[in-house]
């Protein structure tokens, strides 16, 4: 593993859904300002540690550790403030809203609830929106897309309509970003925009976990890596160790350098 703080530590989570053990025993650390990637066949449980993490899927056993204090059990809408935000592998857009209203919404949650805000000081509750509506901008901004900022979702490109879903999360102002599967749908000149962002907002500080097939996209972008397969870690740490490790061969043997193509079968 690349060495450095340990800003998230899942340690030990189990669940299973009837019969099936979606996660079995999980230990990862991911280390501050770092990108980590997740991956591994369709079905291995990326998205359900993803769910774990973010409070959506309550474990059978196992915690979860930020910045050394452990999680409590959590409604996801309570994250946010902890400093964790996240996309979906299924794009989680108001679809009939704007771009920029859908930033916003991700935010909500650091402004005081309005009534309260509006008998304490009037000029404080617009002075947060205000505030909302720059880290909104400064958002789509970061994202190049600013210029959509007043189009209806609906009538976006399906990759833009990915960086919307980032942008969101990133105006929430976190510490860590989780991003499911942010590159599927987009063409290659996107995912090389969709990387040089990742790459940015490492070097601004921020610690990303990325669920991703494009193993080449893996490979260029993260510090460290977990390999999940039937809802175990079958090999895990630096992009040049987990690539020669005989788990992670075996594993991806004959499957090409995309992991997609095992999936395709599946
Ligand atoms: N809420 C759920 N109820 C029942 N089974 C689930 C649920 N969520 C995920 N699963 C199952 O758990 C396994 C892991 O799913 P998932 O985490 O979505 O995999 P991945 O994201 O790696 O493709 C799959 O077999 C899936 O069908
Ligand atoms: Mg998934």
């Amino acid at each position: 593993m690349t060495h450095g703080l340990n800003i998230l530590s899942i340690n030990g989570i189990s669940i299973s859904f009837g019969g099936l053990k979606a996660l079995s025993d999980v230990n990862v650390h991911v280390m501050k300002n770092t990108v980590h990637g997740i991956i591994g066949p369709n079905g291995a449980g990326k998205s359900t540690l993803f769910n774990v993490i973010t409070g959506l899927t309550k474990p059978d056993s196992g915690d979860i550790f930020l910045e050394g204090t452990k999680l409590p059990h959590i409604k996801p809408h309570q994250l946010v403030p902890l400093g964790i935000s996240r996309t979906f592998q299924n794009i989680r857009l108001f679809k009939e809203m704007t771009v920029l209203d859908n930033v916003l919404i991700g935010q909500h949650v650091h402004t005081p609830t309005p009534i309260i805000s509006i008998l304490l000081n009037g000029r404080k509750s617009n002075e947060y929106e205000k505030i909302s509506r720059e880290k909104a901008i400064e958002a789509l901004e970061f994202m190049g897309i600013e210029d959509k900022m007043n189009d209806i979702v609906k009538n976006l490109a399906y990759g833009q309509q990915r960086l919307v879903e980032f942008a969101r999360a990133l105006a929430a102002q976190p510490k860590i970003i989780l991003l499911d599967e942010p590159a599927a749908g987009m063409n290659p000149t996107e995912k090389v925009n969709l990387l040089s962002i990742i790459g940015k907002l490492r070097d601004k500080g921020y610690t990303l976990i990325l669920i991703e097939h494009d193993m080449k996209l893996v490979m260029n972008i993260c510090d460290n890596i977990s390999v999940l397969d039937h809802g175990k870690i079958i090999a895990q740490g630096q992009p040049e160790v987990v690539r020669k490790n005989p788990d992670f061969i075996s594993a991806y043997l004959g499957k090409g350098e995309n992991l997609n193509a095992r999936n395709k079968r599946n």
